[in-house]
């Protein structure tokens, strides 16, 4: 995809089988369906797709949280599941989720949530030193040392909080992030500073997978875009080229939503999520899409991801 950017973060043929049920009532979900995309150094992809298009599922197994039916995922060409070592797998790769009260010990203070990266990530770093660090990174992501440090976490908004995780993330040189629906429990006025601060961890060069469903904050923070439909990627590649020029007729529904682009993006936010989902005359082999197609009939095969222009990978075969 975008040339010149070192390789951080891989997914290839990535696909996660759920089995549910039990005999008569079994249902077996392709999750995640052969799905291929890298991030470099550096590089924020944008996730996007409506609720249980797989979104999360694509983040877990990143995070080796869930293990793949089939493919893999490669950090810096190493399948992440042959690293045996998990402690120095997770202070490289770290995740954000959507409600950050979760992430943290409620017991802690914000001071001792840091004295403890410090003790497990950088013992390296002199407590001189790392105080210095900790009031950085605060400033970076828009926070006072003196307001937060000596706070319980219940006498902190949810944007403070997913706040201090990324502080948290830039504090241990994290290399990749998986942040999933960081936003979605916030305001719009909080939104802005959180994508801010994520803005802060590209660029010291770490690899972000920005999960949304909301496109208007993919666009204001991504270098590029996967859009997935039920499990399947049906458009993906620089997000000005695929925002400029859709050409699946699923990223045409999800932009033609968003009134104007360049205006303010927290005013005209379009969520895409729970759209209506009918699978009607769809069966193995034919294009998942073919129950919502406007431009075709429903034979359409499943469609294999085609290059249209550099940069930019279509999935429909009447392309
Ligand atoms: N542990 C699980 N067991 C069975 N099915 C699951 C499990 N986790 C997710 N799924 C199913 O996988 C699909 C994708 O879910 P998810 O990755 O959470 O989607 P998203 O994050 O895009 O909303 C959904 O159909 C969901 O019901
Ligand atoms: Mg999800």
């Amino acid at each position: 995809m975008l040339e010149g950017e070192r390789l951080m973060i891989k997914a290839k043929n990535l696909t996660k089988i759920f089995n549910s049920g039990f005999l008569f009532t079994k249902n077996v979900v392709a999750a995640v369906d052969d799905v291929n995309f890298e991030i470099g150094k550096g590089e924020i992809l944008a996730l996007v797709g409506e609720s249980g298009s797989g979104k999360s599922t694509i983040g877990k197994m990143m995070l080796k949280l869930l293990k793949p039916s089939g493919g893999q995922i490669l950090l810096d060409d190493k399948d992440i599941w042959n690293l045996s070592n998990n402690k120095e797998f997770y202070s490289r790769v770290q995740g954000i989720f959507q409600d950050p009260f979760s992430s943290f010990n409620p017991i802690f203070k914000v001071n001792r949530v840091f004295k403890l990266v410090r003790q497990s990530f950088k013992k390296e770093v002199p407590a001189s030193e790392w105080n210095d660090r900790v009031e950085n990174v605060l400033k970076k992501v828009g926070l006072n040392a003196g307001e937060v440090l000596n706070k319980y976490i219940h006498q902190l908004s949810g944007g403070q909080l997913q706040r201090l995780l990324i502080a948290r993330a830039l504090l241990m040189d994290v290399e990749v992030l998986v942040a999933d629906e960081i936003t979605s429990m916030l305001d719009a006025s909080t939104r802005v500073d959180v994508l801010e601060a994520l803005l802060s961890l590209k660029e010291i060069g770490a690899a972000i997978m920005f999960i949304t469903h909301d496109l208007s904050q993919a666009y204001y923070i991504s270098d590029k875009i996967v859009v997935l439909y039920r499990g399947s990627v049906v458009e993906m590649g620089s997000i000005e080229k695929v925002f400029s020029n859709p050409r699946h007729p699923y990223t045409q529904m999800l932009l033609d939503a968003i009134p104007q682009l360049d205006s303010k993006w927290e005013t005209d936010r379009i969520d895409i999520e729970d759209s209506d989902k009918t699978h009607a005359t769809w069966k193995e082999g034919l294009c998942k899409y073919i129950d919502r197609c406007p431009i075709t009939d429903t034979s359409c095969v499943k469609p294999i991801l085609k290059l249209i222009e550099e940069d930019h990978y279509v999935a429909c075969a009447k392309l």
